[in-house]
């Protein structure tokens, strides 16, 4: 199945590994979400190994033919290897885990494979397969990992899973949904469980960021968030957080929007400049299509949530910018783009420039009206990478002194060309002549 479902540079790095594993004395093992994926039928190239000895001194060992970097976390025994055109092997030692108090960071001990994988979150990520010659390609399976994936099931591996991790409530539902699988009947009720219990100021704001943006950015999160919703399981982000009507709409229209915002930046980086004096495009892997969605939840709690949430989430700088200014702005911003009579494209332009693609397509997602939908994407694929085509230079060299004159003109210059009043330099050029005799007594 390796041989048949992986690249083959990716099965010859794992038949490296396990040569390398034999050749020092240790056990090399390939395991979790890439097994689990293989298995599927939808393999990664996440690659994660486990390795029974000193996993550090092998990722050193493993990389040094191949001249790849490698980054070591001596804490955790765990090491990354980056090859030098960009793939990377994730290596750690096989280790258990031990919490202090339920939430606290892990302390660590070095332990056999069966052991390390006794500490994951569901039985169908704690499949494992050999790699050392003469047991490559067996797959380990401790827990019933192979029985759940047949059952499509997620299913824990003991009842104190969750209050170790409440993250894992996110997890389980991410997976369910992704794949199409069911909660096992226990892990269900242990989810119930959790959501009446208030581990959530125990939880660290990062850890839960991190998987809330991992839900996200998933193909489908609707489904998911609607799960969450269901299973009372939103107070997690915040106690206003609750699943509505509303809150669905928003949801089913941010996906539309991201697909379309992907189709036409890519036709960008095809496209010419169409527009007279237009630069090019703006690079789509830019634009976080997870931070749309979260818009979207924020916009159906109270302001003062918001606050909180972001707060407590512990967002970058950026990105609680970026929600904060679509939450406060954008009712007033739509209606400023759906007034009679229509805007003009200089007009349109000056409502939204400087917002984030995010907050923009936010906008799109939350217009209910076509026009004002329509609006806001010529702003992006069009209005905002139009400039005139005089300069300051040529004002110079039209004899005017810099000064604030010149952004004046520039500005008129660009809502005439944004408007169609003007077409060629000369017709740029004569209007900032009529701008400048106008203001020069
Ligand atoms: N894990 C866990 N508890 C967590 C996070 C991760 O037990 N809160 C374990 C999981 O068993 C997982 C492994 O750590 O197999 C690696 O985590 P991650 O890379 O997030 O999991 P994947 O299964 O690879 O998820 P994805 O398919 O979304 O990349």
């Amino acid at each position: 199945m390796l041989q048949g479902r992986l690249p083959s540079r990716v099965f010859r790095i794992l038949k490296q590994a396990g040569e390398l594993a034999e050749r020092t004395s240790v056990s090399a093992f390939v395991v979790g979400g890439f097994v689990r994926d293989l298995l599927l039928g939808q393999p990664t190239l996440d690659l994660d190994l486990v390795i029974e000895g000193d996993g550090i001194a092998y990722a050193r060992a493993l990389a040094r033919p191949a001249e790849a970097e490698v980054k070591a976390h001596d804490r955790f025994e765990t090491a990354v290897i980056v090859f030098p055109d960009g793939f990377k092997l994730d290596v750690a030692t096989a280790r258990t885990e031990h919490y202090e108090y339920p939430t606290a960071l892990p302390t660590v001990q070095r332990s056999s494979i069966n052991e390390d994988l006794y500490r994951r979150d569901f039985t169908i990520n704690t499949l494992a397969i050999r790699l050392n010659p003469g047991h490559f390609g067996e797959l380990m399976d401790f827990y019933g990992g192979q029985r759940d994936l047949n059952k499509r099931t997620i299913r824990v591996l003991h009842s104190l899973s969750f209050v170790e991790d409440p993250t894992r409530v996110f997890r389980a539902i991410r997976f369910e949904q992704r794949f199409g699988f069911r909660l096992g009947t226990e892990t269900l009720a242990l989810i119930k469980g959790v959501g009446k219990i208030d581990l959530i100021h125990r939880l660290s704001g990062s850890r839960l960021s991190e998987e809330l943006i991992l839900l996200l950015s998933e193909e489908e999160p609707r489904k998911m968030i609607a799960r969450l919703g269901a299973l009372n399981l939103l107070h997690f982000v915040h106690p206003a957080l609750k699943w509505s009507a509303r809150l669905d709409v928003l949801l089913k229209a941010v996906p539309k929007v991201l697909d379309w915002y992907k189709r036409t930046s890519l036709n960008w980086a095809d496209r010419k400049v169409s527009v007279a004096g237009a630069s090019s495009g703006s690079p789509a892997d830019l634009m976080d299509g997870w931070l749309v969605y979260f818009m979207a939840l924020m916009e159906v709690i109270p302001s003062q949530a918001v606050g909180e949430t972001l707060r407590r989430l512990k967002l970058s700088v950026r990105h609680a910018e970026k929600i904060r200014v679509s939450r406060d702005s954008s009712s007033k911003l739509l209606r400023r783009l759906a007034r009679r009579p229509p805007l003009r494209p200089a007009e349109v332009y000056r409502v939204l420039v400087g917002l984030s693609d995010e907050t923009l397509l936010f906008l799109m997602a939350k217009a209910r009206s076509e026009s004002v939908k329509r609006r806001v994407s010529a702003y992006l694929t069009t209005y905002r990478h139009v400039k005139p085509i005089l300069t300051g230079t040529d004002l110079k060299t039209m004899g005017l002194k810099p000064g604030p004159i010149f952004k004046k003109i520039l500005s008129q210059l660009l809502s005439a060309r944004l408007n169609g009043e003007v077409q060629t330099k000369a017709d740029e050029r004569n209007l900032a002549k009529r701008i400048i005799n106008a203001v020069t007594p």
